[in-house]
């Protein structure tokens, strides 16, 4: 008998539906363009999920200790190393930085980072390289997947006809799309990349149940169908609210520090009121999302004044500058000059007990402290350049400035930390310390959200 041709969504239908077979069997071969904090863990799942993975970078580095079975992410990721190690060594997962090696490849998730430009407008570098070069060796009937992090309407002004015009394929007919937003955070990488819901935007209906069948070989979580435009909406709004309410926080803080109240105190009883939750103030808001997927969000209606997002932005942006005003302000108590001050700095990283430093808020500090004429020495212990011996950076100095909540601080001896310093001033920018403890250590204090005047022993 002769196979009937297939026609029109036919043919589309009956190549989702061997993609949708050779998922069920875990026998679609992947790739995962773009090996950092998002990509590699990604990745290495898939891959123990029993899939044949190749992941793709430009680093050699990066590749070089993936494929040795390291991980090349410092900090505390728990089960990632293992389970690099695992794959690496079962080839479940090998990479690459050519991208001729996809050319068989079944379905394609893209983890390359999506910054903005100094005007706060996307930069699609990164994006477009890696749409350019898997256009070109992408084979018939792929599913592609964004996971990145994009502005509202980058699947179909930017990634679609990119791969179109690269590939000669039509979307929807050649090649399938899809944006599945990653939910991660570094320090819980694995945690919510298997626990978290997922938002499965598919370029058409079919497209989001074949993501949802890829996608729960790896998450407990929820999968949401949903198209593109709606998965790119969902994520760059998740992450503006987020950054919206640390800039109320962070505002309320300096509110209080003014008034005479105690923010945390504040903050718990405002959360007894039904439905508040007023988040923790802090010296900043860093990493590679917070800090621009607001931008990315307010990209998706370029006319609009968008007030609140900017707003945010700039509270945010603020806090480092602040953090130096409440060192000045204990310094001057102290009887001393903040130019020409010495200040131990605890921790770069933007994030407790991780590596990550990018938009790391003592790096934006640094720079304010520096024109303002003081001299900074800094200890981090997950930051390779910054792991001496936290001992001798405090030693002689005017001012410790706690601006990272690392749990190597916590239990720090603030008997200890005064004996080393030379003026005794302690600043704490992220809530670790009791004030009323500092205090009795004999520290000249400045706690963020703190008025000065709120001097009695009162927990803190
Ligand atoms: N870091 C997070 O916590 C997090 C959380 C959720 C979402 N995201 C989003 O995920 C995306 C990736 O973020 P990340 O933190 O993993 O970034 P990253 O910088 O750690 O990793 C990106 C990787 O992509 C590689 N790369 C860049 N261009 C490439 C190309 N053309 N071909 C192959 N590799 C290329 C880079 O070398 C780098 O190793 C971003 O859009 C980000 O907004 C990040």
């Amino acid at each position: 008998m002769i196979a009937p041709v297939l026609h029109g969504r036919k043919k589309e239908d009956a190549v989702m539906s061997k993609l949708l077979e050779l998922v069920e069997r875990k026998e679609a071969k992947i790739a995962v363009i773009g090996l950092g904090y998002v990509g590699l863990p990604v990745a290495a799942c898939l891959a123990d999920a029993g899939f044949s993975v190749t992941g793709v970078d430009l680093k050699a580095d990066r590749l070089a200790r993936i494929a040795k079975g390291e991980c090349p992410i410092e900090g505390e990721e728990p089960g990632l190393a293992p389970m690099i190690t695992k794959v690496v060594a079962e080839k479940k997962l090998v990479v690459t930085n050519d991208y001729k090696n996809l050319a068989d490849v079944d379905i394609v998730l893209i983890d390359v980072d999506t910054p903005v430009e100094a005007d706060n407008k996307p930069a699609y570098k990164a994006l477009r390289g890696a749409c350019e070069a898997l256009g070109a060796v992408m084979k018939e009937g792929i599913l592609v997947i964004v996971e990145s992090t994009i502005a509202p309407g980058t699947v179909d002004k930017v990634v679609a006809p990119l791969l179109e015009k690269v590939s000669g394929k039509k979307r929807n007919e050649g090649f399938f799309l899809g944006h599945c937003p990653e939910r991660v955070m570094p320090g819980r990488l694995l945690q919510n990349l298997t626990q978290l819901s997922r938002v499965c935007g598919g370029s058409t209906p079919e497209t989001a149940k074949a993501m949802v069948a890829l996608y729960r070989s790896i998450v407990k979580g929820d999968l949401d169908e949903a198209d593109c435009v709606t998965a790119e909406l969902v994520k760059t709004a998740e992450n503006t609210y987020r950054d919206v309410n640390i800039a109320f926080a962070n505002e309320l803080a300096m509110i209080c520090e003014s008034s005479g109240g105690k923010f945390l105190r504040v903050r718990e009883l405002v959360n007894k009121s039904p439905g508040r939750n007023v988040l923790l103030s802090g010296a900043g808001v860093g990493g590679h999302c917070i800090t621009k997927d607001p931008w990315l969000l307010a990209h998706g209606a370029p006319g609009l004044d968008t007030k609140v997002i900017a707003a945010a932005r700039a509270r945010n942006d603020g806090m480092p500058a602040h953090v130096l005003s409440l060192v000045e302000s204990g310094l001057a108590e102290a009887g001393k000059k903040l130019a020409g001050a010495k200040l131990a700095i605890l921790g770069f990283s933007y994030l407790e007990d991780s590596d990550d430093t990018r938009h790391a808020p003592t790096e934006y500090f640094l720079g304010h402290a520096k024109a303002a004429g003081v001299e900074c020495v800094v200890h981090d212990p997950y930051v390779e350049e910054f792991k001496g011996d936290l001992w001798k950076v405090l030693e002689g100095a005017d001012a410790a400035v706690v601006m990272v909540a690392h749990t190597a601080y916590r239990s720090l001896d603030l008997h200890a930390v005064a004996s080393k310093l030379r003026t005794k001033v302690f600043v704490d920018a992220r809530h670790v310390f009791d004030v009323g403890a500092a205090r009795a250590a004999g520290l000249v204090v400045r706690s963020l959200g703190n008025a000065v005047a709120a001097k009695d022993g009162v927990s803190t």
